[in-house]
């Protein structure tokens, strides 16, 4: 069997950061984990380097297009390659055999009726690169995706009849229920569907770095619009539309893209249809997952505080760095980054449960038998050890198949809880004092074999450290054995543990300066002295009380769909139906961590519309520099309890 794994294409208007390193982490573990299954794999990445945003980029930076292009991609590369990301393929869109690639997609389309020439008129946002209809924007001009101003494109396109597609998307939906993973997002973009797909400009006239269209075609003014072109990396990469096709046999359709869930529209929507008009399989799933933030903020240039992926890795090592970003975050759900975190997922699962069972059996060992370890009494002295850490590996593989490496990670670690319980309940030292030495060396090679399938298990995410381990161990990290102890639950043959410094060192303090401050702008101080003082702004008690403050619970809550910030609640407030809240609390607050607890609410504001979505009330919640809380009641009270 062969497996096909994808990160995103990184745009290359800026350096790669913690995001972007998170993605390819995730992709490298999967690619390394089928490898040593014996899969054939086949792992890409690359960069996104046309249209009207990287265009931008370069004139600000004062560089010619290509030049800039060229530059930032080889940090990206630069980067993986230190990082010892074991990609096959390093894809450019501005290489020669993806241009002929995607032209090649674009004239099949156009021949086959899917791509007419029409007339744009509508709102574009450079920095999603993407097309909105006035109904989407936020107050009439604004971004519903980044919040950034919008700019009105009128202008001659192609078009691809993404409408024609509707039905078939949604029944595609319907019978892969794993396309879309986790699952829990799958609904964001059936929703969107059944809202009804207009057809998608593919072309632009208003800049010239893109793909050409085919000189079949013969109309020189227009150029490809970025995701189209950028979407088809997938399928060009392994030679699409170019003179050798054997990759495209071999590894199409895709196992898994993993993806931002900023970009799961393009991928679970748009890329599909394409497919489906070129008449290629679909991928298998597509991944989406959650957003960083750094001590509770959103990571930006101008605040100063995005995460330097190499600046972390080199300051705590890459390999730490993987294991905290896929250990520390529920695959799909937002995460954030603070040193306080990495530091603490570094002392207490590598150094305290990894590094000082594998310490703990090389001195046992050492004290007991020179050093020298065997299996033979294990299944005698451990057989229910054994069957329980066989149960564990059992389930490890599916936490791969589904993309949780967090579940992964999590269950893997039992093995390491099963080596320190049993060394506690054992105590082979007072067995070695009362002669009973095959029992007490028992334990020792159960917990060595326990190391032994840990490391071959962890070497996806740990490579080099895994590595280390297995050196220790007297095994390799390859197929044959990863078959022997891992799949057919074979023991370790007779060997001498080596003696290795620790591995995971505790770190005491923070290596890295702290992130700067959130500080508030000029403009928020100006407008906090033009504020009447509190005493200089008294009210009347009664004038509090005509603000109706009521404990609700929620019943109902969804994700707005394309807003960032919003979601949709449905709270019952003891009244004859439930209240329809939308509020901005969706970077803080899961719909489903909402469902069922109470929140307080105003209740007598006038209804607003918010992304054109009625909302009959406000939630109370307090917001700092570490982030919103809303403000619930200390104990459960019925609906409708009036607050004051
Ligand atoms: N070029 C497009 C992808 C085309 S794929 C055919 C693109 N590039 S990007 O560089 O802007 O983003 C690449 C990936 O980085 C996306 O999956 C996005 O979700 C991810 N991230 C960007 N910022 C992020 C965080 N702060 N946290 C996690 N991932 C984030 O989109």
């Amino acid at each position: 069997m062969s497996k096909y794994i994808t990160t995103p294409i990184y745009y290359v208007n800026g350096e790669a950061h913690i995001g972007h390193a998170y993605t390819t982490f995730i992709a490298d573990t999967i690619a390394r984990y089928e490898r040593l299954k014996g899969e054939e794999t086949f792992f890409l990445t690359g960069t996104d380097e046309h249209g009207q945003k990287i265009e931008e980029s370069a004139k600000k930076a004062g560089k010619p297009t290509q030049e800039f292009a060229d530059e930032i991609s080889a940090t990206f590369k630069n980067l993986w390659d230190e990082f010892g990301i074991s990609y096959d393929k390093f894809i450019r869109t501005t290489d020669e055999a993806h241009k002929q690639g995607v032209q090649k997609a674009f004239l099949k389309m156009f021949e086959k009726g899917d791509i007419y020439k029409g007339e744009y008129e509508g709102h574009y946002c450079v920095s999603c690169e993407a097309f909105f209809p006035e109904t989407q924007l936020v107050d009439g001009e604004f971004c519903p995706d980044c919040g950034r101003s919008t700019t009105v494109v009128q202008e001659e396109s192609y078009f691809f009849k993404l409408s024609n597609y509707e039905q078939k998307l949604l029944e595609y939906y319907e019978t892969h229920p794993d396309f879309i993973l986790p699952k829990s997002r799958a609904n964001e973009v059936i929703n969107f569907v059944k809202g009804g797909l207009r057809d998608l400009s593919v072309t632009r006239t208003s800049f010239s770095w893109g793909v050409p269209l085919p000189k079949e075609i013969n109309d020189p003014k227009h150029v490809m619009y970025v995701w189209l072109d950028a979407l088809l990396n997938y399928v060009t990469a392994l030679g699409y539309g170019q003179d050798d096709e054997s990759l495209m046999e071999k590894f199409w359709p895709a196992d898994i893209h993993l993806v931002g869930k900023d970009i799961l529209r393009f991928h679970a929507i748009y890329w599909p249809a394409f497919l489906m008009s070129l008449e290629l399989p679909l991928p298998k799933h597509i991944a989406a997952h959650g957003w960083w933030t750094r001590d509770g903020e959103k990571m930006s240039k101008s605040k100063g505080n995005v995460v330097n992926p190499k600046e972390v890795a080199d300051a705590y090592g890459v390999e730490n760095l993987r294991y905290f970003m896929l250990r520390e975050v529920p695959f799909g759900q937002d995460g954030d980054f603070s040193q306080r975190a990495f530091i603490d997922r570094i002392n207490s699962d590598l150094s305290n449960d990894l590094g000082n069972l594998l310490n703990r059996i090389i001195g046992m060992s050492g004290k007991y038998s020179d050093f020298v370890i065997d299996s033979k009494d294990v299944t005698t002295y451990h057989k229910e050890q054994l069957d329980a850490l066989n149960a564990v590996i059992d389930t490890l593989d599916s936490f791969i198949q589904t993309v949780q490496p967090h579940r992964y990670l999590e269950e893997l670690w039992k093995l390491f809880a099963i080596g320190n319980g049993t060394i506690q309940e054992a105590e082979p030292w007072v067995k070695m004092k009362n002669g009973q030495k095959d029992e007490a060396l028992a334990t020792v090679a159960l917990v060595a074999n326990i190391l032994a399938k840990a490391a071959l298990l962890l070497s996806p995410v740990m490579p080099n450290t895994a590595r280390k381990i297995a050196d220790a161990l007297s095994i390799s990290i390859d197929s044959q054995t990863f078959e022997r102890l891992v799949v057919q639950k074979g023991l370790l043959e007779t060997f001498t543990i080596e003696k290795i410094p620790p591995l995971f060192p505790k770190i005491e303090e923070p290596l890295l300066p702290e992130a700067p401050q959130a500080q508030p702008n000029t403009q928020a101080k100006s407008e906090q002295k033009e504020q009447p003082k509190e005493e200089d702004n008294l009210i009347e008690i009664g004038q509090f009380f005509e603000t109706s403050l009521k404990v609700g619970t929620v019943v109902e809550a969804q994700e707005v769909p394309k807003s960032k910030k919003l979601l949709k609640l449905q709270v019952d407030l003891g009244e004859e139906e439930p209240r329809q809240i939308v509020a901005g609390i969706k970077e803080f607050y899961s719909p489903e961590s909402l469902l069922n607890t109470q929140v307080c609410v105003v209740a007598n504001l006038k209804p607003a519309k918010l992304m054109g979505i009625v909302s009959q009330g406000m939630l109370l919640a307090a917001k700092d520099a570490d982030g919103l809380c809303l403000i619930r009641p200390e104990k459960p009270k019925q609906a409708g309890t009036p607050i004051g």
